[in-house]
């Protein structure tokens, strides 16, 4: 059996076919620092706790930092496992919480040249991780190839803005991209860092009319994060608002948006984890 056949068996297999509701969310914004980070951290949690298993796909590669955000800290990534040898749950760090993190690390950039045996050891470590309901994919802000790649297998993309005009026209620059590439993307978004509902709805319908009159698409309403001051000591105090602060203004936001995500319910793109990255980094897959 040549290694292709075998790429096709992996994924073609008994297990990949069972009837599986995981689902791939991937969080981006046009500006950078908008708030992406703590709110995969937050909302990851606000899943777990409504009984869903999540893992964080830390795909920021220049300033992975979902691990710090926790208290932890990832020894390796994905470059360990594929180049060093490491396997899957070498990798992994598990949160205080339960929740699973995968450093992308710099191997997400290598990862798109590797060989075929390289491939069918990657996509093997990942078939471990059947067990997960939703991953949520934190990436770094504007356009790249590895965004765009992750885009294309998600089953919804969330883009965080906040309510700053040089944040609105960076994440109307980007839904344009995403737009143009491909055209039936489930673009949501999410208003961080507001201080009332009223400007969170005004600055949503901004940008949806925008999208509207000039890309003639539609965006959905994921809804809104107040500012809060809890936020930012959360980050230093390394442990998510949600576990340190479950009343605060930023929490309640974070579980109504947790159970709006869960409350959709669609035909997914992906059967398992191990789809993904076949079809990111096999042969099926957009290439760098
Ligand atoms: N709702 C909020 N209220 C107050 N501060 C917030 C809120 N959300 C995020 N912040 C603050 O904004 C800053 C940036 O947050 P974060 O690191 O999550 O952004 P990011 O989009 O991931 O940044 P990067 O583009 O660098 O990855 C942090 O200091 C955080 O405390
Ligand atoms: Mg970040």
């Amino acid at each position: 059996m040549d290694q292709a056949e075998k790429l096709r068996r992996l994924v073609n297999d008994k297990t990949a076919q069972k009837k599986n509701k995981f689902r791939v969310i991937t969080v981006t914004s046009g500006k950078g620092g908008v708030g992406k980070s703590s709110f995969v951290v937050n909302l990851a949690l606000a899943l777990k706790l409504r009984g869903l298993k999540v893992a964080i796909l830390d795909a920021d590669i220049g300033m992975a930092n979902v691990d710090i955000m926790y208290g932890v800290k990832s020894k390796y990534s994905l470059f360990d496992l594929v180049f060093n040898n490491k396997n899957i749950n070498e990798i992994i760090e598990m949160t205080q919480e339960g929740i699973k993190i995968i450093p992308g690390g710099s191997g997400l950039k290598d990862i798109v040249d590797l060989n075929e045996e390289q491939r069918v050891r990657l996509i093997k470590e990942f078939e471990k991780l059947d067990d997960i309901d939703i991953l949520i994919v934190d990436t770094g802000a504007g356009v790249s190839k590895t965004i765009l790649n992750f885009v294309a297998i998600s089953d919804e993309v969330i883009v965080i803005t906040t309510p700053e005009p040089t944040a609105l026209t960076d994440a109307y620059s980007l839904i344009k991209i995403i737009k143009n590439k491909f055209q039936d993307a489930n673009i949501n978004v999410v208003i961080n860092k507001v201080r009332n509902i009223k400007e969170a709805r005004e600055t949503f319908e901004k940008l949806s009319n925008t999208v509207n009159v000039f890309l003639k698409s539609k965006i959905n309403y994921r809804g809104f994060l107040f500012e809060d001051k809890k936020v930012p000591i959360s980050i230093i105090e390394q442990r998510p608002y949600l576990i340190s602060f479950p009343k605060t203004e930023a929490s309640m936001c974070i579980m109504k948006i947790a159970s709006d995500v869960i409350g959709i319910e669609k035909e997914n793109k992906n059967n398992t984890i191990k789809d993904v990255f076949f079809k990111l980094f096999g042969r099926m897959g957009l290439g760098s």
